[in-house]
């Protein structure tokens, strides 16, 4: 068994059967198996444990525990040592079957007739598309797979994002699952929520004095969220992607967590409940910042070709594989949101999201008002032209990924007879602190599933809450016309008019 390399995990005792619906797909293969394996490595499985792969495929149990090894070699974050892989397989079965036929699920109730092998306590992952999960349910409702809550045994039912199109959507979907499971069953996975870093923040604003009482608008000029990837749409995401966009594959979920930790009330405590509470209360009250029209407080974006730098051409977003030649679907957004309540009442919220952009990188930058009093004015010049400047604000900002970490950007003297004021980082980095990878995002939230806790899941309410905020987007999308961006920038000049009136601008760093 592999040293445990673990952050002090708590393991699972009771044994449990975890179906994984979709298991020949790109999601059980990168990310599930791995991160399960990991769980086996560090012993924080259960002694019994069986995990079944269901999927439409012709293979046996031999050949998808092959394609399991693999998958765990090429993509485990820790080192993989052939003996305890050889171990993990054998945990897995393979169950072949079409997911809308209840025939499948019958059969396979049959197989869990043998209770030694496949232990009562089960774990549906369903990795398939959404139009998929309540026929799902339905039916492993109707062949008895699905235990009532508080009974002997339990049964938990985990969904992958997006969780819905729109309000409605959503709200139907919701009303699907909950005819056939009770809210506490359901886990919706928002992958963000599993980062190290997006759960400090709630540790960074709460165990801390000195924070918290400046995190208003009092003291808060606005706040900035931008998730930025270089990736376009590679692994033939295209398909889904043209129907979705940024919108719904990235705000109505990951950027709307993100900024749910960082401006929801302290809870009463730790609990899903209290927490859950709190995000649902700050969803409600964020709108968009719509003064006369919708294109005040959106901008919707769609990368263009370019050249990279080795001189190859990258393809535009309307020539990727998969995507219609005049598709109008945003692979960029940029929004500004109001939150309208006592503490954040006037502090305007910027979100922003795309592919193809600059750089990765996902961080939440607050930002300070600038000191009353300019007392270090400075003067810059440029030739024989010279300026009065400000001093910077105060910015913190909390670095999601990658370069994990908080950093706390303030005005120090320079060195020297001058009074000069430079801006410097006062820092902490995770890499510098702790010398180990950090966990997965999936590995936490499948062992929080494990052991029935749904705190880092969205509840039927907030995924709710998180539509209603981008809702009037969905429905003025012809007033919001994608502009063009090259790829490898921070998405076009248009997004910058969301400042208006603001003392500030993109951090493009
Ligand atoms: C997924 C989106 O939820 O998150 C993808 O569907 C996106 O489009 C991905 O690329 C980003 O995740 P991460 O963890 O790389 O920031």
């Amino acid at each position: 068994m592999a040293e445990k390399e673990t952050f002090g995990e708590i393991r699972v005792d009771e044994p449990v059967s975890i179906v994984i619906f979709g298991a020949s797909g790109d999601l059980a293969h990168r990310k599930l198996i791995p991160a399960l394996y990991i769980a086996y490595a560090q012993d924080l499985l259960p002694s019994k444990f069986t995990i079944v792969g269901f999927a439409r495929r012709d293979y046996d149990d031999a050949t998808f525990r092959g394609m399991m090894t693999e998958s765990v070699e090429e993509f485990s974050r820790i080192p993989v040592e052939d003996e305890t892989v050889a171990r993990f397989v054998e945990h897995i079965r393979y169950h072949r079957g079409d997911i809308s036929t209840p025939a499948a699920y019958a059969e396979l109730m049959e197989k869990f007739r043998d209770v030694e092998t496949y232990p009562e306590n089960r774990l549906y992952y369903l990795s398939v598309i959404p139009s998929l999960f309540e026929t799902a349910v339905e039916f492993l409702k109707q062949s008895g797979l699905i235990a009532s809550p508080g009974g002997s045994h339990w049964t938990r039912v985990v969904i992958e994002k997006p969780f819905g199109k729109d309000l409605e959507s959503a709200e139907t979907l919701n009303a699907g699952l909950l005819r056939h499971l009770d809210e506490s069953q359901i886990y919706r996975i928002d992958h963000y929520l599993g980062k190290e870093t997006v759960q400090n923040i709630l540790s960074f604003r709460f165990a801390n004095a000195i924070f918290e009482p400046v995190f208003n608008r009092g003291y808060v000029d606005h706040i900035q969220i931008t998730a930025a990837e270089t990736v376009g749409m590679e692994s033939g995401r295209g398909g889904y992607y043209d129907e979705y966009g940024a919108i719904r594959d990235m705000v109505t979920n990951h950027l709307l967590q993100l900024l749910c930790l960082v401006t929801m009330e302290p809870p009463g405590d730790l609990s899903a409940e209290a927490i859950r509470n709190e995000k649902v209360k700050v969803l409600n009250a964020a709108k968009l910042d719509i003064r006369k029209d919708i294109s005040d407080a959106v901008c919707r974006g769609q990368y263009g070709s370019g050249v990279d730098d080795n001189g190859q051409r990258i393809k535009s977003y309307c020539e990727e594989d998969r995507i219609d030649p005049n598709s109008q679907t945003e692979s960029f957004v940029a929004m500004r949101l109001k939150i309208d309540n006592w503490r954040w009442a006037g502090v305007p919220i910027f979100l922003r999201t795309g592919k193809r952009m600059g750089k990765k990188g996902t961080e939440i930058a607050v930002q300070f008002k600038v000191p009353p009093l300019q007392l270090f004015q400075q003067v810059e010049c440029e030739e024989d032209v010279c300026d009065i400047t400000r001093i910077k604000p105060n910015t913190l900002i909390f670095r999601i990924q990658p370069d994990e970490g908080i950093f706390l950007k303030i005005g120090t003297k320079r060195p020297g007879m001058q009074f000069v004021v430079e801006d410097v980082n006062m820092d902490f980095s995770y890499s510098g602190k702790w010398n180990k990878s950090l966990p997965e995002a999936y590995e936490r939230l499948l062992i929080d599933t494990l052991h029935g806790d749904s705190t880092l899941f969205t509840r039927s309410d907030e995924a709710e809450a998180e539509w209603r905020v981008v809702q009037p987007i969905l429905d003025h999308f012809d007033k919001l016309k994608p502009y063009s961006y090259p790829p490898g920038e921070w998405g076009m000049p248009e997004a910058d008019w969301l400042f208006h009136g603001v003392e500030g601008q993109w951090r493009n760093e």
